[in-house]
């Protein structure tokens, strides 16, 4: 296959933009005055879970005007069978004790919010001051778990999407906007 095939293939499978970066820029204003809100004196610390959530990370962090920290988490949860809650494994964990601070996670997408359900547990369990979850996208019609972000920026319905840090097989996480993968 030809270098022009390759990259023909590769855009072929970005069916439509589902949200434009006019649009996400407008919703990360907003999270960043939410976060603005929460500021009482104390320090807070924005917890962003790897892969996915690194450039919503990148583009928060820079919209929040109050004193913030960033630390980075990787998690992986594992299910048997219909199990709605399983064992998530810390791959990569905080560099901090989060006690002293009020930790909002910063995360990609809830789908069925297993992974999210089983991090902020853990997270809990180390008595933060507070702990919120700020998601960029949120497909409800999923969920196996009863679980509810404090802000979600964007509700979608079931399909796949890819770009803004989310992947296919670790491709297209570098687009610029949220698009529909085209199976
Ligand atoms: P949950 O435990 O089912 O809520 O899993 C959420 C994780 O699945 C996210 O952090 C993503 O990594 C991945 N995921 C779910 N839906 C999508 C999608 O439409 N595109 C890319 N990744 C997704
Ligand atoms: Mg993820």
């Amino acid at each position: 296959m030809t270098k022009e095939e390759k990259l023909q293939q590769f855009n072929a499978r970005i069916k439509e933009v589902l949200i434009t970066e006019e649009e996400i820029r407008a919703a990360i204003k907003k999270a960043g005055e939410y976060i603005d809100s929460l500021y009482d004196g104390q320090p807070i610390l924005l917890v962003s879970i790897l892969k996915g959530a690194f450039v919503f990370m990148a583009d928060v962090c820079r919209a929040v005007s109050v004193p913030s920290e960033v630390g980075f988490m990787c998690a992986k949860s594992y299910y048997e069978g219909t199990k709605s809650s399983g064992v998530v494994k810390i791959t990569m964990d905080l560099d901090r004790d989060i006690s002293g601070y009020h930790v909002v996670i910063l995360e990609d997408i809830i789908d069925t919010g297993r992974t999210l359900n089983d991090i902020a547990k853990v997270l809990k369990a180390r008595n933060p001051l507070s702990l919120r979850v700020v998601t960029l996208l949120d497909k409800p019609s999923r969920r196996v778990v009863d679980f509810k972000a404090d802000m979600s920026l964007f509700t979608i319905p079931d399909y796949f999407v890819i770009g803004y840090g989310l992947d296919c097989a670790e491709k297209y996480r570098g687009l610029p906007y949220v698009a529909v993968y085209e199976e």
